[in-house]
């Protein structure tokens, strides 16, 4: 049976992914940040006759001491119950804020979960992945598209807009698989980014200000069901034949941004190595 591991999965689009690979007959580790919520998503998938094979892990993922303490849980899961092979990471959990706020390590924290927190959880559980020839997902967005990295101030500490931090690390997460595609193809790891489209979530009405609220209460009113990208990971994960393309939107292969070039995501992944103290090891070190 293969294994995949899906980061924010008690909601929205992560928890219908989690129901999708499930009913593929996937064993799905799911990853939440709250512990009533993490029992009521396990309960809802166990009461519908397909959670025989999910369990769920419990953490912040913004802080990266909680990644890092996940992933030692994690490890040893994989290491003793899946003969020490992950056949994907779907790197999903994310949030929006309204203001300029950091997490312990002083980072901003779209930037740290959205982005950081898939690049520090990738860095450990690589080698399971290697080993099943397996692939990551990072859950993209099309807003990713018409914006850069702000090099300078990766952060975005001066004159926060809170719109340009999601979009920003947004676009991490392709450069991100880019990087990874050119670091570690040669082993047989394949990263893909997914394009969800708009989507009928509560993603906007969590720890946001008033405003924030109230466009994203009128704005996901048009969008889709989580049901319909999810299908796009089922197909990533079922169809796609590495290498095929970068990125995935409903179930077809779509373009990305301009800004998805090698030398940004080089850049990235540098930058990205010291901001956790991490040093990924070379294609042939694994
Ligand atoms: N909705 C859209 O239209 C849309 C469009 C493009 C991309 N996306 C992306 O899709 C992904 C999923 O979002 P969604 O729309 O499905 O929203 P969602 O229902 O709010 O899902 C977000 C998930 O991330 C988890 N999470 C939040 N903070 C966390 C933390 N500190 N540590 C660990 N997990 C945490 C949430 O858990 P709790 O609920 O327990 O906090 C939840 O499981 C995000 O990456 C988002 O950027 C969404």
């Amino acid at each position: 049976m293969k294994t995949v591991v899906i980061t924010g999965a008690t909601s929205g689009i992560g928890l219908a992914a989690a129901r999708c690979l499930l009913k593929k007959g996937y064993r799905v580790i799911c990853l939440g940040h709250n512990r009533e919520n993490c029992v009521k998503a396990e309960l809802s998938l166990k009461a519908e006759g397909i959670g025989a094979e999910v369990l769920f892990f419990r953490a912040d993922l913004m802080q990266q001491g909680e990644v890092n303490r996940v992933a030692d849980l994690l490890c040893g899961y994989i290491e003793k119950n899946c003969e020490g092979k992950l056949y994907a990471l779907i790197n999903n959990a994310g949030c929006v804020r309204s203001r300029y706020t950091t997490t312990q390590e002083g980072y901003e924290q779209q930037f740290a979960l959205n982005y950081l927190a898939g690049f520090l959880l990738t860095f450990r559980l690589l080698k399971f992945l290697v080993r099943a020839g397996g692939r990551v997902i990072m859950t993209g967005s099309r807003s990713h598209r018409g914006i850069g990295v702000h090099w300078k101030d990766i952060m975005l500490k001066d004159g926060y807009n809170p719109l340009t931090a999601y979009k920003q690390s947004k676009l991490c997460g392709y450069l991100f698989a880019k990087a990874l595609n050119d670091r570690y193809s040669q082993c047989g790891l394949r990263a893909y980014a997914v394009d969800p489209g708009l989507v009928r979530t509560d993603i906007g009405n969590k720890q946001t200000g008033t405003l924030v609220n109230l466009i994203w209460l009128m704005r996901k009113r048009h969008g889709a069901e989580p049901e319909v990208p999810a299908e796009t990971y089922g197909f990533v994960c079922e169809e796609v034949s590495p290498p095929a393309g970068l990125c995935y939107r409903d179930s077809r292969e779509c373009g990305c941004g301009r800004q998805v070039t090698s030398k940004n995501a080089d850049a990235l992944f540098e930058l990205s190595e010291k901001l956790c103290g991490i040093k990924y090891p070379g294609a042939g070190e694994i």
